[in-house]
């Protein structure tokens, strides 16, 4: 497949400046002190996208995400390095950045095809459809510095999938709006990938990242520290949260938690339908820590099936190695092969002291014939 991005090595600084004196008087006063600093946001970032690729860019704040999008989108121009693109490209980044908010929804969709080279009348061709995306009808003829921030992500999504773009870039805007909304674009991008479009995806959300990206490309302080399979990706990207999480908590770090294996009494992952499993979960701890156990099952399509409460299952545990016993009643679950996750979270369930992904997979044996994740008791009356 041809290479639609090809990002070569770029890096990007932007200078910040250090103001000693703080009040206009001060500044008055000295107005050449300070200090310019540079401050590396991007560096020395490689990778190319293929044409039909979906990657997932993933990274914890500042990390450098919207920079490089916007060094895609050619918002912004690398400090080094050089970018190819191939297709025409529809950016979604984050709010402010597109509409002029002096100018009605109906002007802004006109002028942001004319930026994408379509002519009026080709606009005009689509314009029906992405109001009617945008469900923002009776505010189309508003001014967008009017529009609240749902509205505005709304009408900026289905503009930009409605132009047909061969390379949709989309930065965190689908946290913006409703669910059913949110759902709504989901099902827009999967088309796109049917479509055998490229996408490139930041979002905050790792279950999304699961489910929409082939790929995924993981952000820190600037540097890429990974990219490739998506499930790879996110296990390397929740190990350098968790690495900051834990420089954060002292009792956690300090209990130096190292999740060994998930083993099962009986030998076998395989369960049938219906039944439940035994697992047990071996870990060290270098201190006694009192946390939480937390466990969640993925399909290998990377849907979550289930992730249990952070809060409701207390664990102390003891310096050296310990079992817990996990004890998962009937699984109503259909044939296939599911990964478990596991993990201890602290006492409020809001850090991760640590994890291990995929720790298990274990098949499940279906005999009915329904297909999809549950099972569901059905009858019928006539
Ligand atoms: N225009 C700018 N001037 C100075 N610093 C910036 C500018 N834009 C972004 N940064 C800094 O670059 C880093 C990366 O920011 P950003 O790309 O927005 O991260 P992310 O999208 O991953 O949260 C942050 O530390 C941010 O403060
Ligand atoms: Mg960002």
């Amino acid at each position: 497949m041809a290479n639609v991005i090809e990002v070569d090595n770029i890096s990007k600084s932007f200078k910040i400046h250090h103001d000693r004196h703080q009040t206009l008087k001060e500044r008055l006063l000295h107005p050449k002190s300070g200090t310019t600093e540079l401050f590396s946001a991007l560096n020395n970032v490689n990778f190319s996208i293929a044409e039909g690729e979906t990657v997932g860019i993933v990274g914890h704040n500042g990390s450098g995400k919207s920079t490089l999008l916007k060094c895609i989108c050619g918002v912004l121009q690398p400090s080094s390095g050089e970018i190819r693109l191939r297709g025409s490209l529809a950016a979604l980044l984050e709010l402010g950045a597109g509409f002029q908010g002096e100018l009605s929804g109906r002007d802004n969709v006109y002028l942001y095809g004319a930026m994408l080279g379509f002519s009026r009348k080709m606009v005009d061709r689509i314009f029906d459809e992405i109001v009617d995306f945008s469900e923002i009808e009776q505010f189309i003829d508003t001014q967008v510095k009017f529009y609240s921030s749902g509205m505005y992500v709304r009408l900026a999504f289905a503009v930009a999938v409605s132009v047909s773009p061969d390379i949709l870039v989309v930065d965190e805007v689908l946290a913006v709006g409703d669910e059913r909304f949110q759902q709504k674009c989901i099902d827009r991008i999967k088309k796109f990938q049917e479509e055998g479009r490229s996408i490139l995806l930041v979002t905050h959300n790792a279950d999304q990242v699961r489910s929409i990206c082939d790929r995924a490309i993981v952000l820190d302080s600037g540097l890429m520290i990974a990219d490739g399979q998506t499930s790879e990706s996110l296990r390397i990207f929740r190990e350098h949260q968790l690495a900051d999480a834990q420089a954060n908590d002292v009792a956690g770090t300090q209990a130096n938690i190292n999740i060994d294996s998930v083993t099962t009494p009986s030998g076998t992952f395989e369960v049938r339908s219906g039944a439940g499993i035994h697992l047990d979960v071996n870990l060290s701890a270098e201190h006694a820590y009192s946390g939480n156990f937390m466990f969640e099952i993925f399909t290998r399509t990377g849907l979550l099936v289930s992730r249990s409460d952070p809060q409701s299952s207390p664990v102390n545990l003891k310096q050296g190695p310990n079992r817990i016993g996990l004890d998962i009643g009937a699984l109503p679950l259909l044939d296939g092969i599911y990964d478990i996750n596991v993990g201890i979270v602290d006492q409020r369930g809001s850090t991760v002291i640590a994890w291990k992904e995929q720790a298990a997979s274990m098949q499940v044996v279906y005999e009915g014939r329904e297909s999809g994740i549950v099972e569901i008791s059905s009858s019928i009356e006539q």
